[in-house]
């Protein structure tokens, strides 16, 4: 029980989102261990459709501050990482792969735009989800944001033709690939934290029928 309460703790009750960084660096190989851990979180017919961008260089990131609203700017900017929490349209082209006892399910997307663009921001917002609390787990601290334009990072970063550095190319070239929501990453400064808002309670949230 003690056990299950310091894991809530760390991964929610204690967990806050964070604006001011240290300078304590995040490296690929932990990046590398975040998306092995979250890929097994469940989507619907597994298939997987968030797509990832991990923003670690100066120059990535002065290709994202064009995007960011003003408010957003310098806790991005400052960040060790910022993770672009993207969906694939054409996530249905893997489940051949991803949803093996029934590979027919691919045909239940396609010519089906709008159940195409429902089950990818659905489950990419739950990969994202999954993303925040197992960087939690792995004591990262993490600040969400969907305050930036989606329109002009995804030109800057999923258009035709752009590159990305180390990535399987296939979901770039032909703009598929949109932003949902981003992500910072790091060890936070809890000295900067404001204090914590609160939460609706069980009886103004929940219902038990
Ligand atoms: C999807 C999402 C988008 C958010 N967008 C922004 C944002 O654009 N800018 C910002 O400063 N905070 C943003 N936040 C942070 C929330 O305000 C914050 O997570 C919430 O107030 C809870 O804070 P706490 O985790 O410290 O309790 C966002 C959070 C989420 C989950």
């Amino acid at each position: 029980m003690q056990a299950l309460n310091s894991c809530i703790d760390q991964l929610l009750r204690n967990a806050r989102t964070h604006s001011a960084w240290t300078d304590e660096p995040v490296s690929d190989h932990t990046l590398r261990e975040l998306y092995d851990a979250l890929k097994w979180g469940p989507t619907s017919a597994n298939a997987s459709p968030a797509r990832f961008v991990f923003l670690r260089s100066r120059a990535a990131k002065e290709r994202l501050r064009p995007s960011l609203a003003p408010g957003n700017v310098e806790k991005t900017m400052t960040a060790p990482v910022t993770v672009i929490v993207a969906y694939d349209l054409r996530f249905y082209e893997k489940l051949p792969k991803l949803f093996t006892h029934n590979p027919g399910m691919r045909d239940l997307y396609i010519n089906n735009a709008a159940l195409i663009e429902t089950t990818a921001r659905r489950n990419s917002s739950l990969q994202g989800a999954y993303l925040i609390l197992a960087a939690r787990a792995m004591g990262l601290d993490c600040g969400p944001m969907s305050g930036f334009d989606n329109a002009r990072l995804d030109e800057e970063f999923f258009a035709a033709g752009k590159e990305c550095e180390g990535c399987v190319q296939e979901f770039f070239p032909v703009g598929h690939v949109k932003s949902n929501f981003l992500c910072n990453l790091g060890h936070g400064d809890p000295a900067k934290l404001m204090p914590r808002s609160p939460r609706l309670e069980f009886n103004e949230a929940c219902t038990l029928m």
